[in-house]
């Protein structure tokens, strides 16, 4: 099983077989609140009418259309919608199936487009340390999870990594983005001086790292590295595979910030997670420098059989509709407030060492047990899921909820009332 500690699991097993709006079922039929929005992916909630119709009428009507060579016009609509959706000429999209190959995938548009530009010298990749970008060779060289990395050899060559943005210290119990941390920014200007900008083709951050436990941004953090990016001459490129589709508040997070990278990835919440689905959105100077040579030529050595599946499509355009026709972007932005303050409450149960919100997200780090990392998160998660009807992730000794955006103000209150009570009868 996928990243799951697998004799624990089968010892006792936290089994769903159902789902529907904030709640899943065991096969027996036990609710169990969605506090996670299953893994940061059903932003609409579970079993939408409109999309299950729209995925059963598209398998009847065109199953699979090849991806090489030939399309079908669902794509481009869909390419066309989320383009729409994005801030400034961010406005072509490369269709993939997840956020591990949108991350490979912007890689290789960086690294294509500079050779294709005539700066073929331009290769080295830096990311950030806490940074997760999937389990490609590529998103796991720029990302910055130890134990994701030290597996795996010495993975892609010439990388090199940021500070990561998190100091107990200065910003514990922060509501929304910390005061604290916009210098970090700057360490890109030791890795320029270290390698020089003539060999670094691209720097890739999360606006939120999600999976290492919640770390907003600070403030005017991804501003002053958008500015030494183009000082420098190197593409920016944002992980919004989380932040993607309302999680911040904005269909983006680029658009929270008012910062525009030059790629940005997505995944996750573009189908509601109903069919696998990952794309990248590039500006559209980055496309047009493709736009050369022959036009019976590939202009881009790239690409998955399932790029674009009809389903995912499908799935994808009734899954917009839903969040426009809903407003479920704008309920994030407005339930935030009262998000950050439930959330905020959880300060007083014993052992809590740090709260991190923003958007509809937020991580609640407490003391682990002595000699025994992550254990008494693990017991966290075992305990709300069988004890409390609660679905939660961990990060170590963490606790992270994240619900779907259709989560009403009286299951927040639920919601943390439970995770309360797993903080203390763990503690
Ligand atoms: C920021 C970010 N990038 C990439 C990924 C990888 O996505 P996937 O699991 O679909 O490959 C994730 C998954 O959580 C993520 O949070």
């Amino acid at each position: 099983m996928p990243f799951t500690s697998n004799r624990a699991f089968k010892a006792r097993p936290r089994m769903v077989a159902r789902a529907k709006d904030m709640y899943y079922y065991t096969p027996e039929g036990r609710p169990v609140m969605d506090g996670t929005a299953g893994l940061w992916c059903s932003n609409a909630g579970h079993g939408r009418d409109p999309i299950v119709q729209a995925i059963q009428k598209q398998a009847a009507e065109l199953d699979f259309a090849p991806s090489f060579q030939y399309g079908h016009p669902k794509a481009f609509e869909l390419a066309s919608r989320i383009a729409a959706l994005a801030p400034a000429d961010l406005d072509h999209v490369f269709f993939c199936n997840s956020g591990s190959e949108a991350a490979d995938t912007a890689l290789k548009i960086a690294l294509a487009y500079w050779n294709v530009r005539g700066k073929g010298s331009k290769t080295r990749l830096i990311g950030r340390e806490r940074g997760y970008h999937g389990v490609g060779f590529g998103g796991i060289t720029v990302g910055g999870i130890v134990p994701n990395r030290k597996f795996f050899g010495s993975l892609l060559a010439g990388a090199d990594h940021l500070p990561h943005t998190y100091n107990r210290e200065e910003q514990r119990f922060s509501v929304g983005e910390p005061e604290w941390g916009a210098h970090l920014a700057d360490e890109l200007e030791r890795i320029v001086a270290l390698h020089d900008a003539s060999t670094i083709a691209a720097v890739m951050v999360e606006p939120m790292a999600g999976s290492t436990g919640v770390l907003p941004a600070p403030k005017g953090y991804l501003k002053r590295l958008r500015e030494l990016c183009t000082k420098h001459d190197i593409l920016l490129i944002f992980d919004e595979v989380i932040t993607g589709f309302g999680r911040l508040g904005h269909a983006f997070a680029s658009e929270r910030y008012g910062v525009t990278p030059d790629l940005l990835t997505f995944a996750k919440g573009v189908t509601n997670a109903t069919a696998p689905m990952g794309g990248v959105i590039a500006r559209k100077e980055i496309h047009d420098t493709f736009m050369t040579g022959p036009a019976h030529v590939v202009e881009l050595f790239h690409g998955y059989t399932y790029s674009a599946h009809p389903l995912a499509c499908a799935a994808g355009l009734a899954t917009l509709d839903l969040y426009r026709d809903e407003g479920l972007f704008e309920r994030a932005k407005t339930l935030e407030p009262l998000w950050a303050e439930a959330v905020m409450s959880l300060k007083t149960k014993p052992g809590v060492l740090d709260i991190r919100q923003v958007g509809l997200t937020a991580a609640v780090d407490f003391e682990g047990r002595k000699d025994a990392v992550g254990k008494r998160g693990y017991d966290a998660l075992e305990h709300a899921f069988h004890e409390e009807g609660l679905m939660i992730r961990t990060a170590g000794d963490a606790i992270v909820l994240t619900p779907p955006l259709i989560v009403t103000e009286s299951q927040i209150a639920e919601m943390v009332e439970k995770a309360g009570r797993v903080i203390e009868a763990t503690a």
